[in-house]
């Protein structure tokens, strides 16, 4: 199958199963790599917007208590909270926290800055947003807990690795099938706080 026939069979695989986006295929395949959606989780989705990711979490985590924020309004999804708003805001954090109480034992991140055109200007503003992930969740993540973050292959490669093996017991890089072939885009899994 070419690339673009690859494309659109997870574009009809999306609409045929209901999914709000196509993106909810790869955290399909992260979670069968990874195994971390169990139910009864505290679980926080970061960039949520249009929702494929939190339907796929809906159906895993109906006795858990799950936030989905984004920069654009995700429209409403049974049992899950939904909230507009920026990451990077510390009035979001503040939210976040407040929504969970205790602390939240999956941070998901399929975050990705508004793409300008300039390749190293994208990957390095998405790779920010993901350091950023990891040092929210070393604030934040239960201590068995998990982070699964996007982020692409560039320059910043080296400083969120070192990132997540000083904060976590075990990470790993994982491109599911469905992420376009010449995307550089993939996905660390790490689980469980160094301290
Ligand atoms: C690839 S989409 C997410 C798709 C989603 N996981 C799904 O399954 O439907 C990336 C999202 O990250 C969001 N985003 C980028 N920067 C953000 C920020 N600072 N705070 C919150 N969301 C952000 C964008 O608005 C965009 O909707």
């Amino acid at each position: 199958m070419d690339n673009k026939n690859y494309q659109d069979h997870f574009f009809f695989k999306a609409k045929t199963l209901g999914y709000r986006s196509r993106s909810a295929f790869k955290l399909i395949e992260l979670n069968d790599k990874f195994k971390f959606l169990k139910n009864g989780l505290n679980i926080l989705d970061v960039g949520s917007y249009p929702g494929g990711w939190c339907q796929v979490i809906q159906k895993k985590n109906n006795k858990g208590k799950t936030l989905g924020i984004d920069l654009k309004k995700t429209d409403q999804i049974k049992g899950i909270k939904l909230i507009e708003g920026d990451f990077l805001d510390t009035s979001s954090k503040k939210k976040i926290s407040e929504y969970f109480v205790t602390n939240i034992d999956l941070i998901l991140s399929d975050m990705a800055s508004n793409t300008t055109g300039n390749k190293s200007l994208d990957t390095m503003r998405t790779n920010q947003l993901c350091l950023d992930i990891l040092d929210f969740s070393n604030d934040k993540l239960s201590k068995n807990g998990v982070v699964v973050s996007k982020f692409f292959m560039g320059e910043e490669f080296n400083e969120i690795k070192l990132k997540a093996k000083k904060n976590f017991k075990k990470i790993n890089f994982f491109k599911p099938q469905s992420s376009r072939g010449e995307s550089r885009e993939s996905y660390i899994h790490c689980c469980g706080l160094s301290t």
